[in-house]
């Protein structure tokens, strides 16, 4: 069986998380093995850098060469095996959540980061050809007013949730700018009821889970 490898994107406060269960149990009732991850992170070394990114303060460019650091060991060790195993892979953001938050939230040079995607999820040395790249992603969007709202009082927020709104308005834009250039995202409607948000989530995996 091919793998099927399944991201979920969208600004903190999206609700994505909320799901993942549900989309666990839709593959395994379907027979399918799972292996659910995140990132930054799903290997021990990538756990670790994981809690320097969202707690530390640094500079744009370091900060992506850890989350692409982490990426790369996460990519070598657990999502290349197991979809090699034929595993659905599920993972809890990965490559567009890069592009926008370090790239249109923070600002950091686009090309920079292609070339980083490039060397992290390329064949090694080579200059062109085909990256590793999700099948789906499922974008849940909303606006950065009513995630700000979702996230108050929740918990302690960390580096990223404690951003203004402004900084999420083009978070959200860069997603919305990688979704129009690409076929494989799956535009969620996450302003809407928790059950109406699954509701999408089903059919939007309706051709593909089995
Ligand atoms: P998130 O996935 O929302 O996890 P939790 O639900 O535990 O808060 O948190 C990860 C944070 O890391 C989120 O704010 C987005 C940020 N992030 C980046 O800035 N760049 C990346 O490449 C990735 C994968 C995440």
């Amino acid at each position: 069986m091919k793998g099927l490898f399944l991201t979920l994107e969208g600004i903190d406060g999206a609700g994505k998380s909320s799901h993942i269960d549900a989309l666990e149990a839709l593959f395994r009732a379907q027979g399918r093995q799972v292996t659910r991850t995140r990132e930054p992170g799903g290997t021990p070394l990538a756990e670790t850098l994981r809690e320097l990114i969202l707690v530390q303060p640094m500079d744009a460019l370091t900060e992506s060469l850890l989350v692409f650091a982490a990426r790369r060991d996460h990519i070598v060790r657990v999502i290349e095996p197991a979809l090699a195993r034929g595993d659905v892979v599920l993972c809890d953001r990965f490559t567009d959540a890069t592009f926008a938050y370090q790239g249109a939230g923070r600002g950091f040079d686009a090309a920079v980061l292609s070339a980083l995607e490039r060397w992290v999820q390329g064949a090694p040395g080579a200059a062109s050809g085909p990256l590793l790249q999700p099948d789906v992603t499922l974008w849940f969007d909303l606006p950065p007013e009513t995630a700000a709202e979702r996230l108050a009082g929740a918990r302690l927020p960390d580096k990223f949730e404690s951003q203004p709104v402004e900084f999420f308005r083009r978070v959200a834009a860069g997603y919305a700018d990688r979704a129009a250039a690409s076929n494989r995202f799956v535009r969620i409607d996450a302003s809407q009821a928790r059950d109406r948000v699954w509701q999408q989530v089903e059919a939007a995996l309706a051709g593909r889970a089995r």
